[in-house]
Formats: structure tokens, C-alpha cells, sequence
């Protein structure tokens, strides 16, 4: 199976410039090659478009840089359905994590049914309502099970992208109370870290792997480098201490590998500026590594 990189470098999402750089630092951690020596062909297709800083602006306190973001996540989309629905695999690399409205946008139009592990410290379960912030990468959960304004949750003319009970959040610890609420009422599922600490990490992907399958033909991930612990992903936005653990991240990946199931995933809110030589673009690699199927032996 062939893969397809798509660099998405967008900071509309949240206001700490630096994420925009992802795409960046993740190639120069050698993803492309990396992919390679396990045996993939991969493609490069470079990066989406997005607005020059210089022209942005904010009109909306609560859905700040909205029109940036719509497109950044339209023209994602179409990048997203052309690579699934030619039998690719496309690996997204953000930018902050509003751009996975684009990314479930893109796999909605190429493909029927399909679930979501979205693996973060936060439920991004927020809308124009709830929002503590007014940053769109706070929302993008939310927007893709159909919640929230119009603007997000009608992106690509579907709503909604993704059908709630496919949906599974892994590794959350920081969850805002009007925010707990929309999770409760919604019926996507979800593994807190007090759920990991109590189940194990193997019993609690194989349990998302479940959910998310079930009835679907395949899984996206959505990787928030921030569901890692601090001490392994420091150059993130928004740090929450007490994550997943270098082991359990890796466990993670190779259950989700192992399962068959993968068809698309994006990594987001990798920021250079934030980081330590580089050490989350290449935490980043290393877990798509083993959700690739690198192994030891
Ligand atoms: N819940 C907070 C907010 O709505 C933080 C969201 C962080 N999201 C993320 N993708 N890092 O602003
Ligand atoms: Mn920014
Ligand atoms: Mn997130
Ligand atoms: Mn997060």
C-alpha cells in the first residue's frame, strides 16, 4: 500500500505561532525515508495551502480565525478524498488540530462509514458556545460529529463526518466542565488517563479498536502529540502533565497496526518553537513508525 504525506502548516487553530512548522520538522525527523525502509512507496505531495500570517485576522472572538481555517480545512479535504479514495494511505501532518475537520471531512466524502481513535490530552469536544478560548482546535471533535456552529460542522457540505459511537478518545485529561457535559451527551466514547491507569493501555486500545471497527470499514487516528506525556512531546501547545508514556504510546501504535484497520491518520500540534532539538518531530516519526508496523525483531 502506498502512502501519501500531506503537510498541512496552519496555526489558525490556536494563538501560539510556531505549529505551522510541524509539517517541517516532522520531515526533517526523516519521516519519508523512514516509511521507506519498511517497504512502502511514499509520496510526498507537499503542503496545503494556507494564508500568509500577515493577512490574518480575527472577527469572531469564539471561532477566531474562522474563514483562515474553513479553507486551510476545505482544500485539506480534497487532498484527503483524492489519496483514500485512490486506495491510498494518507499520513497528515498539521498544524494544530483544527485541521482534522479537514482530514474527517476528506475521508467522509471518499468513503462510507469509517471510526475515529482521536488519542489527546483534551476532548477538542468544544463549540462557539462552550469555548473557554475562542481557538478552533479546541472544537474539531465536536464540529465532526455535527456539533457546534455551522460554519465547522457543515465544512464540505457533510454533516456529520463521522458517527458518534465510532468515535473514541484516548489519553484525555483536561476537559472543560461545559465541555464534559457535549461528551456526555454525545455518545462518543471515552479512555481518560484514569481509564488507562486502571486497564492498561493493551485493553484499552483493543477496546477503542473494537468500537471504532465496528460496523465501519477502517479507523483514522488522530494524533495530538500532546496525548503524550510532557516529558516525551514538549514542543506542543498546550502541555498537560500526567500523558502517556513513551511505552504505552508505542504499545498503542503497534495494536492499532496489528488490527488491520488502519486507512488515514494526521499528527498534529508537533511546534518547533516549543520543542527541544527537534525531540517531538521525532517522537512523532517514531509513532508512526510502529503504526506502520516497525517492530524490534
Ligand atoms: N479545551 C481548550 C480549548 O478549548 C484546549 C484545547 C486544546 N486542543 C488541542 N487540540 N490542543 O481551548
Ligand atoms: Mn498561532
Ligand atoms: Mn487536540
Ligand atoms: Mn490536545
Amino acid at each position: 500500500k502506498e502512502i501519501h504525506i500531506i503537510g498541512v502548516p496552519s496555526d489558525y487553530g490556536q494563538n501560539r505561532r510556531g505549529v505551522d512548522m510541524g509539517p517541517s520538522a516532522i520531515r526533517y525527523a526523516g519521516l519519508k525515508e523512514k516509511l521507506e525502509r519498511l517497504g512502502y512507496r511514499v509520496r510526498d505531495l507537499g503542503d496545503v495551502m494556507v494564508p500568509t500570517p500577515e493577512t490574518r485576522h480575527i472577527e469572531h472572538q469564539k471561532l477566531k480565525y474562522l474563514k483562515e481555517v474553513v479553507s486551510v480545512c476545505e482544500a485539506l479535504a480534497e487532498r484527503v478524498r483524492d489519496a483514500v479514495g485512490s486506495g491510498y494511505t494518507p499520513v497528515i501532518l498539521g498544524g494544530d488540530h483544527s485541521i482534522a475537520m479537514g482530514s474527517l471531512a476528506g475521508m467522509a466524502a471518499a468513503k462510507k462509514q469509517f471510526g475515529v481513535i482521536w488519542f489527546d490530552a483534551h476532548g477538542d469536544m468544544n463549540t462557539d458556545e462552550t469555548t473557554p478560548s475562542g481557538n478552533i482546535h479546541g472544537m474539531p471533535l465536536a464540529a465532526s460529529i455535527g456539533i457546534g456552529h455551522e460554519a465547522l460542522t457543515g465544512l464540505f457540505g457533510i454533516r456529520p463526518k463521522v458517527q458518534p459511537e465510532n468515535v473514541v478518545l484516548v489519553g484525555a485529561r483536561s476537559i472543560d466542565p461545559p465541555e464534559a457535559e457535549l461528551i456526555r451527551q454525545s455518545g462518543v466514547h471515552v479512555f481518560t488517563m484514569a481509564d488507562i491507569d486502571r486497564m492498561g493501555m493493551d485493553a484499552v486500545m483493543r477496546k477503542a479498536i473494537e468500537l471504532a471497527a465496528t460496523g465501519t470499514d477502517g479507523i483514522h487516528l488522530s494524533l495530538d502529540l500532546d496525548g503524550l506525556d510532557p516529558m516525551f512531546a514538549p514542543g506542543v501547545g498546550t502541555p498537560v502533565n500526567g500523558g502517556v508514556t513513551y511505552r504505552e504510546g508505542h504499545l498503542a501504535m503497534e495494536l492499532l497496526s496489528e488490527s488491520g484497520t488502519l486507512l488515514s491518520v494526521d499528527v498534529v500540534e508537533v511546534n518547533p518553537i516549543l520543542d527541544h532539538r527537534n525531540q517531538t518531530g521525532r517522537m512523532a516519526v517514531e509513532l508512526v513508525e510502529s503504526l506502520f508496523g516497525k517492530r524490534v525483531l
